[in-house]
């Protein structure tokens, strides 16, 4: 038994995470290796096991052997610790009886008098999602009389509204809210968790937060790497559905929402919705002055692509809020693949002077915000100053926090905790993935039925089409340092 400081009494309990397509990329490449080193840190709760359920023929220890490739530097003694919690169980994740099989292991191997607390992590494709969920629901795993039952939900969730919307509506039949945790794994980095601190815990930018002096808003998501291999699933999804409908999206409505009252989840979740719900509609015919997209030279050869594909592997899209916060202020989101380099990053420009008294040069500086999340790890604002010497000589200079080197944690890592610990502040719920995919769709439509606007050819390598910078607006340009 523990008692919380509010005085609830708790009785103690076991968790399990059940990774569900435990011999996929996504297990080795980053829930092993985050279980792993919550583990080796001691931030788990000393009870805790892993189990990896996959149809693959692995014994406990090639599993285990699996996932010690995807972990880079760990020493025996760590990872003894970690493989003795871990175990493998083959299966389907649609076959009822296997995994009414494993729910009965699972609480056979839960001691007396301790609740039964269980994570089932769906590391699948996402058209095995409804199926999986009804088997789960099925065999008996999701019934709450012994512990609590939550569970972790990878991305894509749906690939337009229509089909998210389906999807919630089958795990609200099957599960409450507040058992299903989406993930947006941008939501797990510390840089954008810190978004929410910088805005409120400060009190000096809130009061100039707003329309009256911010300009706009530039979010942007960069990535030097093309699709690696992923070309089959890319190829139906490019970069609307795999980027920006998701952690763009989010980003923006960190930077935009309202001060909760609150740091609970809901609190939180239901201020990032009322943002992405006030994004204002565009029609067909306005597709083309609200976005560019583009496609890196070489993306045909990809394999898995279709060498007559018009799938755009970058995209900028220009939209509105329709608030009194907001009114006016563009955001602009863009992302793309095979750039010139990786960079994310969410620079707010602030209006200009009214009135440029030192002259010209100091009317073409506006003050910037800029929020950088990888790999620069800080906040930079940048504002004017008088150059030492005769005459007035004005130059932008930078105040600048940065993250010190080695503190951060994987996203997953992070993620995974929250959904052990139960907190779902940092996943995304039901109505914010259907206010974006709304949002999303009016794009889809355009770019795929409409064939507007042109989808332009890129360099890898390069900043991108150049044509896309015109969707800033005039005197405006992209604010990542070396496109300029
Ligand atoms: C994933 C996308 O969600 O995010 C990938 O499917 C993309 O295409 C990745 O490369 C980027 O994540 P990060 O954390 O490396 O910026």
């Amino acid at each position: 038994m523990t008692v919380s400081e509010e005085g609830v009494v708790k009785r103690d309990g076991k968790s399990t995470v059940v990774v569900l397509g435990a011999s996929g990329d996504l297990a080795q490449r980053k829930l092993g290796p985050a279980l792993f080193h919550l583990l080796s840190s001691k931030t788990l709760p000393d009870l805790c096991s892993f189990i990896g359920f996959a149809r693959s023929d692995y014994t406990n220890d090639q599993f285990r052997v699996f996932l010690r490739e995807g972990v880079q530097g760990a020493n025996d003694s760590d990872w003894g610790a970690f493989a003795e919690r871990t175990s493998y169980f083959q299966g389907s994740s649609t076959d009822v009886s296997a995994l009414t099989r494993l729910d009965h292991l699972i609480a056979r191997n839960c001691p007396d008098g301790l609740t039964d607390d269980r994570i089932y992590h769906l590391a699948l494709k996402p058209s095995l999602y409804p199926e999986t969920l009804l088997a789960l629901a099925e065999s008996g795993s999701l019934e709450e009389s012994t512990g609590s039952r939550r569970v972790v939900i990878e991305k894509p969730f749906g690939t337009s509204y229509d089909t998210a919307r389906e999807l919630n509506h089958l795990i609200h039949s099957i599960l409450n809210e507040d058992q299903v945790y989406r993930i947006d794994h941008y939501l797990g980095k510390d840089t954008v968790q810190n978004i929410l601190v910088f805005r409120f815990a400060n009190t000096i930018f809130e009061p100039i937060w707003n329309r009256n002096y911010i300009d706009h808003v530039q979010i942007s998501v960069l990535e030097d790497l093309g699709v690696e291999g992923r070309g089959e699933y890319y190829d139906t999804s490019g970069v609307l559905r795999d980027m920006i409908q998701s952690h763009l999206m989010q980003l923006m409505a960190l930077v935009a929402m309202e001060p909760p009252a609150s740091s609970t989840p809901d609190a939180l979740r239901d201020e990032k919705s009322k943002v992405l719900s006030a994004v204002r509609s565009i029609d067909e015919t306005t597709v083309e002055v609200h976005s560019a997209r583009g496609q890196y030279t070489g993306y045909l050869d990809e394999d898995g692509v279709d060498p007559a594909s018009q799938t755009a592997t970058y995209g900028v899209i220009k939209l509105f809020i329709d608030n009194w916060r907001w009114q006016g202020v563009p955001f602009v989101l863009r992302s793309g693949k095979a750039l010139k380099r990786k960079a994310t990053e969410i620079a707010i420009e602030f209006k200009r002077p009214p009135q440029a008294i030192f002259g010209v040069a100091g009317d073409a500086m506006p003050n910037r915000l800029n929020i950088s999340i990888e790999p620069d790890e800080g906040v930079h604002l940048e504002f004017v100053n008088k150059t030492p010497g005769s005459g007035v000589q004005l130059a932008s200079e930078s105040l600048e926090f940065h993250f010190p080197g080695g503190t951060i944690r994987d996203a997953y890592e992070r993620l995974l905790l929250d959904a052990i610990e139960g907190d779902a502040s940092h996943f995304n719920r039901s109505d914010e993935i259907e206010h974006s995919w709304k949002i999303i769709d009016q794009f889809i439509e355009g770019w795929i039925n409409g064939k507007q606007p042109l989808l332009r050819s890129y360099q890898p390598g390069s900043a991108g089409p150049p044509e896309a910078e015109h969707l800033l607006g005039e005197g405006r340009r992209w604010l990542l340092g070396d496109e300029n």
